[in-house]
C-alpha cells in the first residue's frame, strides 16, 4: 500500500469520529455525501462579504460585497495584484477574520454565528492553514510542529505526522529544528502540519511565495496531489497565474470584487 493509501486507510479505522464530524460538516440540507471528488454542492459560500480599513479619517474598502462558492473537493486559486485583498478574503473565508458585513457559510453553517468554542473546534479540526512565512514554532522539531494540531484536539497523531513527513520527503529531517531546514523544507513541514488532522479544507496563503520557481511548482504540485488524494478542498492564494493553472478554478480579485 502506498503512502496515500496508508494515509487514507489510517484515517478510516482510527478516525471514525473525525470522519463523522467531517460528514456532518459536509451535510448541506442533509443531502451531501462524503465527496468522492469535486462535489457540485458548495462547501464554502461567501455572501456579500465586505471589509474596509480606516486610514486616518479615510475608509478604504478592500472587499466590496464578494459572493463566491467553492465546491467540496474543489481546488481553487485566489489571484490578484498585491494589495487587492487576497489575504483578507482568505482569512475571512477561513474563520480567522470576521467580515464587517456579509457571511461565510461552511457546510450549511454561518461560521461567525457559531459559539466561540465551536468556531475554535472548526478551525482546529476541520481546517488546515499554510501561511506565507510558515509560522513554525522555532523551538520545536519538524515532527513536533506537525503533531501540534492533533495535540490541540487532544489526539496523538505522531504516526500520521511521521507518514506525512515521509510523504513530503522529510523522513530524515524529523528531528531538525526549523532553523536547520531550508525555506522549501520548512514549507513542506507546514504542508504536513496543515494535513495532520485530515481537515475538510486547507487554506494556503502564498505557499510558494518565498521559493524559487522550480521549488515553488514542486511544492504546489505536492499540495494539489495531497488535496486530490485526501479529497480535501483547497483554497490557495497566489500571485503566480501560471501556478494557478494547476488548480480546478481561478478567482481573480480586482477593485474589491471578483472579476
Ligand atoms: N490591518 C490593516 N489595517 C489597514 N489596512 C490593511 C490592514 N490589513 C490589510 N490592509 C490593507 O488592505 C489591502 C489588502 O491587503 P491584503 O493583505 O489582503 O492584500 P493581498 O492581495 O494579500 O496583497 P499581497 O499580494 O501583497 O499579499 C492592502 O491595501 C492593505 O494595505
Ligand atoms: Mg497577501
Amino acid at each position: 500500500m502506498g503512502v496515500w493509501g496508508r494515509l487514507r486507510g489510517d484515517r478510516r479505522p482510527h478516525c471514525s469520529g473525525l470522519r463523522r464530524d467531517r460528514e456532518k460538516l459536509l451535510e448541506v440540507d442533509g443531502s451531501v455525501p462524503y465527496p468522492t471528488r469535486v462535489s457540485k454542492e458548495p462547501l464554502i459560500v461567501g455572501e456579500e462579504i465586505h471589509r474596509s480599513y480606516s486610514l486616518g479619517r479615510k475608509e478604504i474598502e478592500i472587499l466590496r460585497g464578494i459572493d463566491l462558492e467553492v465546491g467540496a473537493g474543489e481546488r481553487i486559486f485566489l489571484c490578484g495584484a498585491s494589495g487587492a485583498g487576497k489575504t483578507t478574503l482568505m482569512y475571512t473565508l477561513a474563520g480567522l477574520e470576521r467580515p464587517q458585513r456579509g457571511r461565510v457559510v461552511i457546510g450549511g453553517r454561518d461560521i461567525y454565528q457559531l459559539p466561540r468554542r465551536e468556531q475554535a473546534r472548526l478551525r482546529n479540526s476541520e481546517m488546515g492553514y499554510i501561511f506565507q512565512n510558515y509560522y513554525l514554532m522555532p523551538e520545536l522539531t519538524a515532527l513536533e510542529n506537525v503533531v501540534i494540531p492533533g495535540r490541540i484536539g487532544g489526539k496523538d497523531l505522531t504516526d500520521r505526522a511521521c507518514e506525512l513527513l515521509d510523504a513530503v520527503g522529510l523522513a530524515e529531517r524529523r528531528d531538525h529544528l526549523p532553523t536547520e531546514l531550508s525555506g522549501g523544507e520548512q514549507q513542506r513541514v507546514a504542508i504536513a502540519r496543515s494535513l495532520v488532522n485530515a481537515p475538510a479544507i486547507v487554506f494556503a496563503d502564498e505557499p510558494t511565495g518565498n521559493l524559487d520557481s522550480r521549488n515553488g511548482s514542486e511544492i504546489m504540485k505536492l499540495l494539489l496531489g495531497f488535496a486530490e488524494e485526501l479529497t480535501t478542498t483547497l483554497v490557495v492564494v497566489t500571485h503566480d497565474t501560471d501556478l494557478a493553472k494547476l488548480g480546478d478554478r481561478t478567482l481573480t480579485i480586482k477593485d474589491g470584487t471578483i472579476v
